[in-house]
């Protein structure tokens, strides 16, 4: 690889801003656009969040869906860097797509609105980004409003989100009072006497920012301010870029790759449909891992062991989409697809590799799903499998009847699935409710017991869109039942472990 290409990679930063609804995100989004200088005038960014009380408007949904391709992907420069800001859905339905693009990120900002603490959206989503290690910084927005206390709102943070803190920049004041922040390390002259007692307490407190614990995912840099007002976002914005981390090695099941190796790999961790019908066409996001893409050149998909080549494939600036001829990792590209892909699937320059880390997680809501037009059976099982290939939700078979069985983290899935068998598929779906309380993927180093177990469960059990045998717990009972008679089963509630 050449050192141009080295820089290239080295001056990238690809990151998430994960909140609970409302806390800023989309705001501060906008604000980071805006000094990037990708946008001209506030308000240009859609938030793409699917609003709480909109829960069964299916064409709010298909709206939000055109808006948040535009937003999925936001990349631009600033000062000698290369910034993409991968969006997540912000409504809770989809937590499944959230954890997924966390996957494609090398880091993630929090943003907490300082009124109300740290909520259950971004415990979640934290949780994740400490599973996997992640970096975080975190924003303490919404000063300009009469909030809690910033000791409070860190001890809050380290307690709720299990990361030590340690501030980078302080607020002058809160509420009407607040006009400013300053860095801890370059502090003002003159300060207030509530400033001077903040700062003996600051230094007695908090160990100076250390970056290495930062890039292991121990201690998140917090800032204060108000993205709203855009007070404190270029603080956190240069701070980022200085600190946050490049592109980091991807672990895949056959060994480590390395961002910089000469090789291109990637894997898919998102599909978006298209809004147009008639066109069956998708969006597969892929993040690369390793090495540089290139346009009209021939990869391999690894799961088919085919050779595939892209004309058009499109990266994202800023809100528009471009066809672009490179790409390096880092970035995320769009690749049109019909179908060819799903969520996990690897391109490589021609290595087998499979990337680890995009475990299903058990769902929350299960219903059985049948067919409500018998004349089209064949349409409503291609529009399923595609739409659990794009990641929608989970499909099970019941090993006992072959019934289909969707799994959903909210009811809102369910609309979202029958509305497109509709429009996209012309299938009509029927729900039947089933009473179930987690899937359970089943692992076991004594083949004997799995087999009995499997046997006397048969009811219980099913299998999962690989054909991996999965135990359906339909209640807490049960499953701590089961974990007592069966010692030497491991109940997981991850496809991956
Ligand atoms: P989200 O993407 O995290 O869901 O949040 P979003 O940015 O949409 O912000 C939610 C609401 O909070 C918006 O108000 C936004 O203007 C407001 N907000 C964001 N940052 C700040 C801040 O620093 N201070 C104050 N006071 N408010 C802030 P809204 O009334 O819901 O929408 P809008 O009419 O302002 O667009």
């Amino acid at each position: 690889m050449t050192t141009a290409d080295q820089q290239e990679i080295l001056r990238r930063r690809t990151f998430a801003i994960i909140s609970h609804p409302d806390a800023g995100k989309t705001t501060l989004t906008e604000k980071l656009l805006l000094y990037g200088g990708a946008i001209h005038v506030a308000g240009a960014v859609k938030s793409n969040k699917i609003r709480r009380t909109a829960t069964s408007d299916w064409m709010e949904i298909e709206k939000q869906r055109g808006i948040s391709v535009a937003t999925s992907v936001m990349g631009f420069d600033y000062s000698d860097y290369h910034i993409n800001i991968l969006d997540t859905p912000g409504h809770q339905d989809f937590a499944e797509d959230t954890f997924r693009t966390l996957t494609a990120v090398d880091s993630a900002i929090v943003v907490i609105d300082s009124a109300k603490g740290v909520e259950t959206q971004t415990r979640r989503l934290m949780e994740v980004c400490r599973m996997r290690k992640t970096p975080v910084m975190i924003f303490m927005n919404k000063m300009d409003r009469e909030g809690k206390d910033p000791f409070d709102l860190m001890d809050e943070a380290e307690k709720e989100l299990g990361i030590h803190c340690v501030p980078i920049t302080w607020a002058n004041d809160q509420g009407l009072r607040f006009e400013s922040v300053f860095a801890l390390n370059n502090r003002p002259a003159e300060l207030s006497e509530k400033l001077q007692a903040d700062m003996e307490l600051i230094d007695g407190v908090y160990p100076a920012f250390d970056k290495r614990a930062y890039l292991s995912g121990d201690v998140a840099p917090v800032f204060f301010g108000s993205a709203y007002k855009t007070i404190g976002v270029q603080e956190l914005l240069d701070f980022f870029v200085q600190n946050a981390p490049s592109p980091r090695p991807v672990a895949a099941e056959e060994r480590t790759v390395y961002p910089n190796e000469e090789g291109f790999t990637g894997f898919c961790f998102k599909i978006h449909a298209n809004m147009d019908p008639n066109h069956r066409s998708c969006i597969a996001f892929f993040k690369i891992c390793s090495g540089k893409f290139e346009r009209n050149t021939y990869y391999k998909h690894v799961r088919k062991g085919q050779q595939m080549r892209f004309s058009s494939p499109t990266c994202f600036m800023a809100q528009k989409k471009e066809t672009v001829d490179e790409a390096y990792a880092g970035d995320i590209v769009g690749l049109p697809d019909t179908g060819n892909f799903k969520i996990g699937d690897t391109l490589t320059s021609g290595e087998d590799l499979h990337f680890k880390g995009l475990p299903s997680f058990s769902p929350e809501m299960f219903k059985y799903i049948d067919n409500a037009d018998p004349m089209k059976q064949k349409q409503l099982e291609k529009g399923v499998n595609q739409l659990m290939d794009e990641g929608v939700a989970q499909l099970f078979v019941s090993q006992l009847n072959g019934r289909k069985i969707i799994g959903t983290v909210g009811q809102l899935q369910f609309e979202v699935i029958q509305y497109r068998l509709e429009h996209e598929y012309q299938a009509k779906c029927k729900w039947q409710p089933l009473q179930m309380y987690k899937a359970c993927w089943i692992e076991s180093d004594d083949a004997k017991e799995i087999d009995t177990f499997k046997k006397r469960k048969t009811q219980y059990m099913a299998f999962d869109k690989e054909g991996r045998d999965v135990f359906m717990a339909d209640s807490a009972y049960i499953l701590s039942m089961a974990q007592q008679d069966y010692p030497n089963i491991k109940f997981h509630f991850t496809s991956e472990f």
